[in-house]
């Protein structure tokens, strides 16, 4: 198995929904929402790859760091290095049936668990969805992290309580699926929340004993409301520049967020992250974890289980091979002072 193999594949899968693209820059897929583009003009998707583009690390060549630490624990999850794959959700219609959803989610949640990190499962109009993603959850007692969208606390609560059944204890809520034109094509639209609402959503997390995280958070006022609701951790996002045109890179905003944040909780981003070396540069403006979407979603079609934990391992010694030419001994040690 190798990467030219897997993406040779997915693009013959895809079917034109996705070009699989050498570089995943959101370019070539503007406006292809459904799909697996940007909304609108695709301006977010792109400022979310240009932000890391533009980023240069200093090299340190005088030291004495052979074999850097990856590995990283968050929300009970050990990791092999700080990698989650973020949660995508209807392959159906955006990505022209180039997988079955249940073999997608199977992939995902399980390609993770052999490369020793851990996948997002998405949530969706239907309710199957989540369900797909759930089932295999279960099967790794609960090595996943499930993403719920903002609908009525009545439901938000239910699929908090299938989530713990699945033997998860910590599950996010995907804020910012409020724009998604997807939801709103499907009759469901999903609305913002208070305060006091988030609060709410919080506290029937908690009483179930488990940790609630926002997925969205693009600005430090939201995110210290979320704060303020008790939230047990942050993901800075665009969803991938789906959901509101001409948003900022989320590697722009990262910085002001964690700045706010000070350490309160965990926080993670994606949008954009391609390779070793982006994960660095995510953890050296302030993340804790970092999230990739798209490019784990080709692996999975082009290549499976096996595929997504090939994508992983090549992220990991990329990782590695940087964290060596920045003189950077431990992922928890990354910082401003790895980048120009
Ligand atoms: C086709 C597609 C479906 C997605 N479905 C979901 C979803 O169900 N829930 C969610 O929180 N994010 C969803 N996202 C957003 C991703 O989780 C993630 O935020 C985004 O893809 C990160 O950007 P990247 O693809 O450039 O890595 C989806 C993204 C795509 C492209």
């Amino acid at each position: 198995m190798n990467m030219d193999k897997i993406r040779e594949r997915a693009r013959l899968q895809a079917k034109g929904a996705c070009r699989v693209c050498r570089q995943c820059d959101g370019r070539i897929c503007s406006g292809e929402v459904p799909g697996m583009g940007g909304a609108g003009t695709g301006l977010s998707f792109r400022h979310n790859f240009d932000a890391l583009a533009t980023l240069r690390f200093k090299t340190k060549l005088v030291h004495q760091v052979h074999f850097p630490k990856t590995e990283k624990e968050i929300f009970g999850f050990k990791l092999s290095f700080p990698v989650m794959i973020a949660p995508i959700g209807g392959l159906a219609f955006n990505l022209n049936r180039a997988m079955d959803e249940a073999e997608y989610q199977e992939a995902v949640v399980m390609g993770a668990q052999d490369a020793g990190i851990v996948s997002g499962t998405p949530d969706a109009a239907p309710m199957e969805v989540m369900q797909l993603g759930l089932a295999q959850a279960a099967k790794t007692s609960g090595r996943a992290l499930p993403f719920i969208k903002p609908w009525e606390p009545g439901e938000i609560a239910e699929k908090l309580s299938m989530a713990k059944e699945a033997g998860c204890k910590t599950a996010a809520v995907d804020l910012d699926s409020i724009g998604l034109i997807t939801l709103r094509l499907m009759g469901r639209p999903a609305y913002p929340k208070s305060v006091i609402e988030l609060a709410a959503i919080v506290d029937s997390a908690h009483q179930r004993g488990m940790k609630l995280i926002i997925k969205g958070v693009m600005t430090a006022e939201d995110a210290l409301d979320c704060l303020t609701a008790g939230v047990d951790g942050l993901v800075v996002s665009n969803h991938g520049g789906r959901v509101l045109d001409s948003a900022p890179g989320t590697a722009e905003v990262l910085p002001l967020v964690a700045r706010a944040v000070e350490g309160a909780v965990p926080v993670l981003v994606d949008g954009g992250v391609r390779s070793g070396g982006d994960v660095l540069k995510m953890l050296a403006l302030g993340a804790d974890c970092v999230m990739i979407g798209r490019p784990f979603a080709i692996a999975a079609v082009g290549g499976g289980r096996e595929g997504v934990a090939h994508y992983a391992e090549t992220l990991r010694s990329q990782l590695e091979q940087v964290m060596i030419m920045t003189g950077c001994p431990d992922v928890a040690e990354a910082g401003p002072h790895l980048l120009t």
